[in-house]
C-alpha cells in the first residue's frame, strides 16, 4: 500500500499534471464505478465469509455502488495500514458505512488525535485491571442467573433470551445505572440498530438516535444533581474533566455518554449469539470445552477472531491515496472489513476454521487497531468468557432447532437463533 501526498510528492514532481501522470502510472486497476459486491444481499451463517474469501483473492480493494458508493478493504494488511495511519484517514466524516450519524459528532470515535486524546485518557481509566477485577464476580453472578433462567425453558431464542440480556446487565454495573434504565438503553439501541439494518428508514433511525440522546441527558442530569465519586463513576468523571483548563462543553459530555452507552451494547450480543450457533454446529468443540473449562479463555480469543462482529467501520481519506494499486480519491468512504481481515489466510492459516491456541492469535483485530482500538476489550472478553463458561457448565447439549436469522451489514453475525439447551441433571 502506498500513499500519495501532494506536499511530499514521492516522485519529486513539481507540477500537478506530471504528478498526476505519475500517480496513474502507479495505479494498476481502476474499479471506480464497479459494483463488486452487494452489501445488502441476504446471508446464511457462511455465505458472507465465502464471498470475502473470494474478494481477498480477486478484488481485495472492492467497490460497491450502494449508499452512494464506497470502497471495502478485505485484506488484513490493508485494513491495519489504514487504521494505523490516522493522519491520512479520518473518522470525523463517517465512522461507519452507510453513514448514520446525523446528529453531530460524538467523542471519542468521531474525533482524531489530538482532540480524541482527552476522552481516551479518561475512558481507559475505567477499564484497568483493578476495575475489571471488581466487576468480575458481579458479572459472573449475573451471567449465572441468566443461564439458570434459560434452563427453565424448553426452547430459547439465544439472542433475545441471552446474548442481548447480558450487555444490559453489565452496563447497569459499569455505569452505575438502575437495571430498568439499562434495559431501556438496550431496547432502544437494539431498535436503533434494527432500524439501521432496514436501510433507507432514516426518519426512524433519527428518532431512535434522539431517544438515546434523551437517555444520556437523563444520566448526566442525575449525576449533576447527585454527583458520584469520579473515581467510580464514568459520567461524574467526564463532568469533572478539563481540556486546556476548561470543563468539556455540555455537547461533548452528552455526545461521549451517548457514544459509550451504545458502543458496547450491540457487538457483544451479536458475537455471543454467533458463538452459540457455532457451538451448536460443532458438538466436538462443545464437548472439548465442557470437559476442560480451562480452555475457555483460549476459545474466547479464537471466537473473537473467527466470528468478528464488525465489517462496516469506516474511514475517509483526507487526500488521494493508492491502496493495492487502486486510486481512492480524497473524501471517498472506505469500509474496513474486520470480519474478513481476521480470516485472511496469509495471516491466520486455515482462517475459516476454529483452531485453539493459534500461535499468532493476539494479532487479530476484532477490537480494531490504532488510536480508536476498543478501550473496553477487557470487559468484552470477560462478558464473552462468562457467557460461554456459565452455559457450558450447566448444559450437556446445545442444539440449534430452527432457522437462524443473520444481521445485515455493518455488523456480521447472528441476530436470532432458536435453540434447545439441555441441562445437566
Ligand atoms: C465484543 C465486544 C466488542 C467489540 C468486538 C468491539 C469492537 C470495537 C472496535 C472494532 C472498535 C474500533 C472502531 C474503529 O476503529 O472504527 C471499538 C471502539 C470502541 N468501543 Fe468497542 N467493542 C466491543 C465492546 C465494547 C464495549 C462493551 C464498550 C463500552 C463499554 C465499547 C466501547 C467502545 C468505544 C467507546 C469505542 C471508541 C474508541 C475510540 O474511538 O477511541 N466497546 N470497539
Amino acid at each position: 500500500m502506498s500513499k500519495l501526498n501532494e506536499s511530499k510528492c514521492p516522485f519529486n514532481y513539481g507540477n500537478l499534471e506530471s504528478y498526476e501522470n505519475e500517480l496513474f502510472k502507479e495505479v494498476k486497476i481502476d474499479k471506480r464505478g464497479d459494483h463488486d459486491f452487494d452489501p445488502k444481499a441476504p446471508e446464511s451463517f457462511t455465505s458472507a465469509h465465502d464471498l470475502y474469501k473470494e474478494m481477498r483473492s480477486k478484488c481485495p480493494v472492492a467497490h460497491s455502488n450502494e449508499w452512494g458508493g464506497f470502497w471495502a478493504l478485505s485484506k488484513y494488511e490493508d485494513v491495519v495500514g489504514v487504521l494505523k495511519d490516522y493522519e491520512t484517514y479520518t473518522t470525523s466524516v463517517q465512522n461507519v458505512v452507510p453513514k448514520v450519524a446525523f446528529t453531530g459528532r460524538r467523542p471519542p470515535l468521531h474525533f482524531d488525535p489530538p482532540e480524541h486524546t482527552v476522552y481516551r485518557r479518561l475512558i481507559n481509566q475505567f477499564f484497568t485491571k483493578k476495575k475489571m477485577l471488581k466487576l468480575e464476580p458481579i458479572i459472573q453472578r449475573d451471567t449465572e442467573e441468566l443461564v439458570k433462567a434459560l434452563m427453565e425453558k424448553d426452547e430459547v431464542e439465544i439472542a433475545a433470551d441471552y446474548s442481548h440480556q447480558l450487555p444490559s446487565l453489565v452496563f447497569a454495573q459499569f455505569f452505575n445505572l438502575p437495571k430498568s434504565l439499562s434495559k431501556k438503553i438496550k431496547e432502544v439501541s437494539t431498535a436503533y440498530v434494527k432500524a439501521i439494518m432496514e436501510f433507507d428508514n432514516q426518519e426512524k433511525v433519527k428518532g431512535l438516535s434522539l431517544q438515546l440522546y434523551d437517555i444520556a441527558r437523563t444520566v448526566i442530569d442525575s449525576r449533576k444533581e447527585n454527583p458520584m465519586d469520579p473515581e467510580e463513576d464514568f459520567t461524574s468523571a467526564l463532568l469533572n474533566t478539563k481540556q486546556e483548563g476548561e470543563y468539556l462543553t455540555d455537547d461533548m459530555v452528552l455526545g461521549c455518554v451517548r457514544a459509550m452507552l451504545v458502543a458496547g451494547m450491540i457487538a457483544p450480543s451479536v458475537l455471543i449469539a454467533s458463538i452459540f450457533v457455532h457451538l451448536a454446529k460443532h458438538k466436538d468443540i462443545q464437548e472439548q470445552l465442557r470437559n476442560d473449562l480451562s480452555l475457555i479463555p483460549a476459545a474466547t480469543e479464537e471466537y473473537l477472531r473467527l466470528l468478528t462482529p464488525y465489517r462496516g467501520m469506516a474511514r475517509t481519506a483526507k487526500q488521494d491515496v493508492v491502496i493495492g494499486g487502486q486510486l481512492i480519491k480524497k473524501d471517498e468512504p472506505i469500509a474496513l472489513n474486520y470480519a474478513s481481515a481476521n480470516r485472511d489466510d496469509e495471516v491466520f492459516p486455515d482462517g475459516d476454521t476454529f483452531i485453539l491456541n493459534r500461535p499468532n492469535i493476539n494479532k487479530h483485530i476484532v477490537f480494531g487497531e490504532g488510536p480508536h482500538k476498543c478501550p473496553a476489550s477487557p470487559l468484552a472478553r470477560m462478558m464473552v468468557r462468562f457467557a460461554i463458561e456459565e452455559a457450558l457448565k450447566r448444559t450437556k447439549d446445545i442444539d440449534l432447532i430452527g432457522e437462524i436469522k443473520m444481521t445485515v451489514w455493518a455488523e456480521w453475525g447472528v441476530l436470532e437463533a432458536p435453540m434447545k439447551l439441555t441441562p445437566v441433571k
